[in-house]
């Protein structure tokens, strides 16, 4: 018989219903779900009202999202399931550069540029030369790898946060010696989004919201596997509280400030600026 089930018997008997599906990887996912949600509530025993907020909560983190907001990816991201997921899937990094999160700014299609363009259209701040060559594993350089950037300005917002122009985001490829290079804004640490559910969420636990300084890199090369990852600034307060769990040492580097006079491609600045520089391998 398959009914009068109590507190100590419901979970078997859910079990066993999702033991039937068809696809095994289906079956396992769905075994799992059912017993941790079930130990989830076992522990927590919920009353009806906090199990109503729980419903609520994830409600308005669904009607959060449009084309330009995600929530759930945010949810994830600050709840440290994105870089679980990232840290399984790279558990044998064998000399390739450490990945962390995509996190929900990237946009598909960015403005191309030629190498040495600058790319921060309307974003104003101090300048920052960014430099960087791609190579395999063995140290050859790969030609032509696509370097897809994007990164928030001197007050912490991206280019889709607000209206206008696409700015400090470019896609560039590697010349002959797998060199890349770009002009843009140092960008400064921001909080995530954090007038939504996902705020309410951060403040109830008693965290910040904020994200050290970076700039993200997506570097795609035939017959390799996609690097997605950021630069971080070396010395920023927040590398040791990213709201979202992203930071690796080997992924922190200077943002190095200098007085006005010639910048590594040779260009004669009049006023102080940054450089930073990074080499990448890929798997
Ligand atoms: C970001 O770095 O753009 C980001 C990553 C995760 C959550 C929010 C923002
Ligand atoms: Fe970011």
């Amino acid at each position: 018989m398959m009914r009068n089930f109590d507190e100590f018997t419901i979970t078997e008997a859910v079990l066993e219903r999702v033991a039937s599906a068809p696809d095994p990887r289906m079956r396992q996912i769905g075994e799992a779900l059912v017993r941790h949600l079930h130990a989830f509530v076992r522990e927590v025993e919920p009353t009806q009202a906090e199990w109503a907020a729980g419903i609520d909560f994830l409600t308005r983190t669904g009607q959060m999202c449009d084309d330009k907001r995600q929530e759930f990816i945010l949810l994830s991201d600050t709840l440290g399931v994105s870089m679980l997921v990232d840290a399984i899937n790279h558990r044998r990094p064998e000399g390739a550069t450490e990945t962390t999160v995509l996190g929900p700014f990237y946009v598909q299609g960015p403005p191309e540029f030629e190498c040495g363009a600058d790319i921060s259209g309307a974003m104003t701040g101090l300048k920052l030369h960014v430099a960087g060559t791609v190579a395999t594993l063995d140290g050859s350089p790969i030609a032509d790898a696509v370097v897809d950037v994007w990164h928030a300005d001197a007050e912490g917002g991206y280019d889709v946060q607000r209206p206008g122009d696409p700015a400090g985001r470019a896609r560039l490829r590697t010349d002959a010696a797998g060199r890349f290079q770009f002009w843009t804004t140092r960008p400064c640490s921001y909080p995530v989004p954090h007038d939504g559910p996902v705020g309410q969420m951060l403040a109830l636990q008693g965290r910040h919201p904020y994200r050290p300084a970076h700039v993200h890199f997506m570097i795609a090369a035939p017959g390799h596997e996609t690097l997605v990852t950021h630069v971080f600034a070396a010395g920023d307060e927040y590398l040791d509280s990213d709201v979202v769990f992203g930071v690796k040492d080997s992924i922190i580097r200077p943002y190095t400030e200098h007085p006005p006079g010639t910048a590594p491609d040779g260009s004669v600045m009049g006023e102080r600026y940054a450089t930073l520089s990074y080499d990448f391998r890929l798997k």
